[in-house]
């Protein structure tokens, strides 16, 4: 059963890499359990690499919940949405945070080095960890998204096969 004590998947890339290490302190405080995928230093790194890692642990159910941090966390939350049943959100902000838990039940958190703050960033993931999914109509929303990959895979094939 997910709560807020599940165990968690994080990684980052350089631009990101002391956002996750200060992050990791405040996962450890709460008494989370989590595997850091890297990067394990400030050398560049491609964030694709590090977000498929997070992503496809998640999209395989190995992980309920991940975390990832690029400079923007525009390039890893592209490459995570491409995941199956991975719900990845952009929160640089806070109501998006707590939205993306409770209106999209998001399962990866992403957030850009760059642009927050650490004391925001720990904010963010505290109010991200702690809310839960609201259901209902929301879920009826969230079945139909999920449901969506195929079609959309079907409609791009019979517009490439008309061109
Ligand atoms: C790395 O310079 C930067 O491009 C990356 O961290 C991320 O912001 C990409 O979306």
């Amino acid at each position: 059963m997910e709560d807020n004590k599940t165990p968690i998947i994080i990684g980052s890339d350089h631009a990101a890499y002391n956002l996750k290490d200060y992050l990791k302190e405040l996962i450890k405080q709460k008494g989370i359990e989590f595997r850091d995928v890297g990067a394990h230093s400030t050398e560049a790194v491609d964030y694709p690499e590090i977000g498929f890692q997070v992503a496809g642990a998640v999209s395989a159910g190995e992980y309920s919940r991940g975390i990832l941090l690029c400079g923007t966390g525009l390039g890893m939350s592209i490459v995570a949405n491409k995941f199956p049943h991975v719900r990845a959100a952009l929160c640089n902000d806070l109501f998006s945070a707590i939205m993306s838990r409770r209106h999209n039940n998001a399962n990866i958190l992403v957030m850009g080095g760059r642009v927050v703050g650490d004391v925001l960033a720990r904010e963010i993931v505290t109010a991200w960890l702690d809310t839960p999914f609201e259901g209902g109509r929301h879920q009826r929303r969230l079945d139909k998204y999920e449901n969506m990959g195929c079609q959309v895979h079907v409609n791009t094939k019979t517009v490439a096969n008309n061109l």
